[in-house]
């Protein structure tokens, strides 16, 4: 198993030293490298198991620091930059040199986000480089909320974990690309998109689809966990769980309120009040209690489809495998 540990200085050693670790933001964990550098840039590669088509967020400790590896800055970059960076937002931007092909997939933009995380940005600032890391999951898997999580899954792979603490924010970035005049989400994550438009205006929203080159990564089953995950329409979670059979053990993922049907011991609510916050908090970590608890069948629902509850929902669509 991994070290997971405070030490910073720890972790500077093994990342001048082109190797890669666990890396602790607001939204999820990273797993994170230099990333100027082909050697550290491949070994992400090769711990998540991810495909090489699927490219990486580069973090930054400040705006003025963007310039070292992005080319230009547009208007409505700066001011989304402004507002909300460090934070849960990521910028499509025009690559330079100094960011190689790797780390993009080949695409001429490179995602850049500055984590609003205190160890985070101390790390950052104490390099001279940035950091390229995706969420520290294996492929396919859901992403990390803890330091535990990672070392659970990659702890393996990798020697060091800097631990700063439960994600407080506990869904992606949000994902945004600059074309012409046009704003558009790549992916809703941890800033609202009402968020967004009320700095920017409208913004686009571009569904997610496999097969879209534009949108890597944005594969169908991309946060599923191992359990069966099935959403109930509205009219069975408020009226119950039609031919529940008891031979079955059911789990249930809910938002607000505890499903009448069943067993409250198997059980997860993500937040009793009814807080977008506290439930994009909560989602990942539950979803992982609730999946090693060994039920046949997790149950879950769909929130309302505004503020965070859009990006919560995303997720839990690519969790589940088919809808009931
Ligand atoms: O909150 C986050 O964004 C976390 C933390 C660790 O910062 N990182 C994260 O990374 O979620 P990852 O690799 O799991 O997701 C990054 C997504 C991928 O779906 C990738 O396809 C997309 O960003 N992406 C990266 N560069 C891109 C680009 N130039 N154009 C379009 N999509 C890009
Ligand atoms: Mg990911």
């Amino acid at each position: 198993m991994a070290v997971i540990g405070q030490d910073i200085k720890q972790a500077i050693r093994l990342l001048e030293a082109n190797e890669v670790i666990g890396l602790p933001t607001e939204t999820v964990y990273g797993l994170a490298g230099n990333a100027f550098n082909a050697e550290a840039v491949t070994k992400i590669f090769e711990v998540k198991n991810r495909p090489t088509f699927d490219p990486l967020i580069v973090h930054t400790s400040s705006i003025e620091r963007i310039s070292d590896f992005v080319r230009e800055i547009p208007e409505k970059a700066q001011l989304l930059a402004k507002k909300f960076m460090p934070g849960p937002l990521t910028l499509l931007l025009p690559k330079k040199e100094n960011i190689s092909d790797l780390v993009t997939s080949g695409l001429e933009t490179v995602a850049v986000r500055i984590p609003n995380h205190p160890l985070a940005l101390e790390l950052l600032q104490n390099l001279d480089f940035p950091l390229a890391a995706p969420s520290a999951n294996p492929f396919g898997y859901i992403s990390p909320t803890s330091a535990q999580h990672v070392d659970n899954q990659l702890g393996t792979k990798i020697k060091y974990i800097l631990d700063g603490g439960e994600c407080k924010v506990g869904i992606e970035s949000s994902i945004i690309g600059f074309i012409g005049d046009e704003i558009i989400v790549y992916r809703k994550g941890g800033l609202a998109i009402e968020v967004i438009e009320q700095v920017v205006g409208k913004i686009k929203i571009q569904e997610h689809s496999s097969s879209n080159p534009q949108a890597p990564g944005m594969l169908k089953s991309h946060y599923a966990p191992r359990t069966q995950l099935v959403i109930l329409n509205s009219q069975f979670s408020t009226g119950g769980i039609p031919l529940i059979n008891s031979q079955f053990s059911i789990g249930f993922l809910g938002f607000r309120e505890f499903h009448p049907n069943i067993p409250r011991e198997n059980q997860l609510i993500l937040s009793p009040t009814g807080d977008f916050r506290e439930a994009a908090k909560n989602l990942f970590a539950y979803m992982r209690a609730l999946d090693v608890r060994g039920f046949e069948i997790i149950y879950t629902e769909i929130l309302p489809e505004i503020d965070l509850g859009r990006a919560i929902n995303d997720r839990i669509r690519r969790a589940a495998t088919l809808e009931n």
